[in-house]
């Protein structure tokens, strides 16, 4: 079945790919089978990183990473693979895999733990893990997320809030409008926005950032508990129902605001509108707030964090983490186990976290030397944790497995960018592509 599953969702990604492998075999045609990776020629202290962090404020925090490890005398081989929030690189991933080669260690999250875990390519590092006291450290909510089979297989960095708000406060001064807590709120200060002559919505016209946005709307008119009934227990009803039509009317609505060069721009290079002043907000997860510490922008007077209208209760939880590949090197597994270790130092936690635009995932960081979204991402949390409105992110591989995903980009994307397409026939779509998983 996940074997199935996995197949799906690499034809549903990797067409060529997938027509290549032939009828003889789902995937493994004996030289690529896990147990017979046995990685030969690399020097045994090198561990090559697969990983999407290529942004500038995602390429800072990451490298404070590398230089520890350079410092504990490993040698860290970059493999950044840029674009559409990791499904570049989840493809290249794949296409490795596939060849037999894979990277020793993947940046995999949410339910895609699973898919590679249960098919055996990860390494177990119960021991990091026991050493570490990660079930006393980390949220169980996150920890579920890092093991297969009760065996922990991945570290974890950090817990992103997707649904986040970011605005700059000059612009939201000289239109003469106010931050929106609501989406009506929204309209309104987005018509001022316009009429003053900025763009008021800054998106990147690609399926994910287009998702990201339709997530942020859907919990604002859905609310919590008929967003997770909607898409994590799959209720047919409320897939089809009127607060996903709703939903889908204020998309298209929202889509008046943003500007003519939105298709195809990736999202830090749509976070730097918001920087220069040419756009007054972004809705994107906290990484946006990489971007502006990276361009030395300051809080306050150069932007704002405020919950994506009409969530302030909720927090839509994205958590990004590393998996280790097997390997039949001990001294490559040391060195792999130590990267997993140098994840959860206390130390790191906070530097990359600051710098990240995320929270801690340890719970027994101080967040004193953090900044206000920071400090508010942690009392949001810890509030929507009380009250039961933590969300996993449906845009963020969280909520579903990567065939869902794929396909969901697909429907929302193909409804955003067409004002023909129907929205009856979108919503039957988006209950399919939130099964694909379960084929
Ligand atoms: C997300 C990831 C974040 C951020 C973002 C944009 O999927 O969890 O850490 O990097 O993509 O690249």
């Amino acid at each position: 079945m996940k074997l199935v599953l996995f197949t799906l969702a690499l034809s549903l990604a990797l067409p060529v790919a997938a027509e290549s492998i032939g009828d003889q075999h789902p995937i493994f045609d004996g030289a690529n089978r896990p147990e017979n990776i046995n990685k030969t020629g690399d020097s045994s202290n090198e561990v090559e990183v697969l990983h999407w962090w290529t942004s500038g404020g995602e390429a800072l925090s990451v490298n404070a990473l590398k230089e520890m490890m350079e410092e504990k005398g490993h040698k860290w081989k970059d493999f950044a693979v840029a674009g559409r929030a990791g499904e570049s690189a989840i493809n290249t991933l794949r296409i490795r895999a596939l060849s037999g080669n894979p990277p020793d260690v993947a940046q995999i999250k949410g339910p895609e733990i699973q898919e590679w875990g249960t098919l055996g390519f990860l390494t177990n590092i119960d021991d990091v893990a026991e050493e570490q006291r990660w079930s006393e450290l980390v949220p169980a909510r996150v920890s579920d997320y890092l093991k297969v089979d009760g065996h922990y297989v991945a570290a974890p960095f950090n817990i992103h809030r997707v649904n986040w708000l970011w605005a700059n406060p000059e612009v939201f001064a000289k239109a003469g409008a106010k931050l929106p807590q609501t989406l009506d709120d929204f309209f309104v200060a987005a018509e001022k926005i316009k009429a003053a002559g900025f763009i008021p919505l800054a998106l990147g016209s690609e399926a994910w950032q287009e998702t990201t946005l339709f997530e942020s709307i859907a919990l604002a008119v859905m609310g919590t508990d008929d967003f997770r009934k909607a898409f994590t227990e799959h209720n047919s009803d409320l897939l089809t129902g009127e607060k996903m039509r709703e939903t889908l009317l204020t998309l298209r609505r929202m889509k008046l605001y943003t500007d003519a060069d939105s298709p195809g721009r990736n999202w830090s290079d749509t976070t730097s509108l918001v920087i220069e002043g040419k756009a007054a907000m972004q809705m994107m997860g906290d990484w946006a707030k990489g971007e502006f510490l990276a361009a030395k922008k300051v809080f306050g007077k150069d932007y704002v964090c405020i919950p994506a209208p009409g969530t302030a209760n909720q927090f839509s939880f994205n958590i990004d983490s590393f998996v280790f590949f097997k390997n039949s090197d001990p001294q490559k597994t040391a060195s792999q186990k130590e990267l997993a270790k140098l994840i959860l130092d206390p130390g790191f936690q906070r530097e990359f976290n600051r710098s990240k635009g995320s929270i801690p995932v340890r719970v027994d960081i101080d967040m004193t030397s953090f900044d206000p979204c920071a400090q508010d991402a942690m009392q949001a949390f810890l509030r929507a944790a009380t009250t039961d409105n933590l969300v996993a992110s449906l845009s963020h591989n969280m909520a579903i497995g990567r065939a869902s995903q794929v396909a969901l980009f697909d429907v929302i994307s193909r409804y955003y960018n067409n004002d023909e397409v129907d929205i009856d026939e979108t919503m039957r779509h988006i209950r399919a592509a939130v099964l694909a998983d379960k084929l």
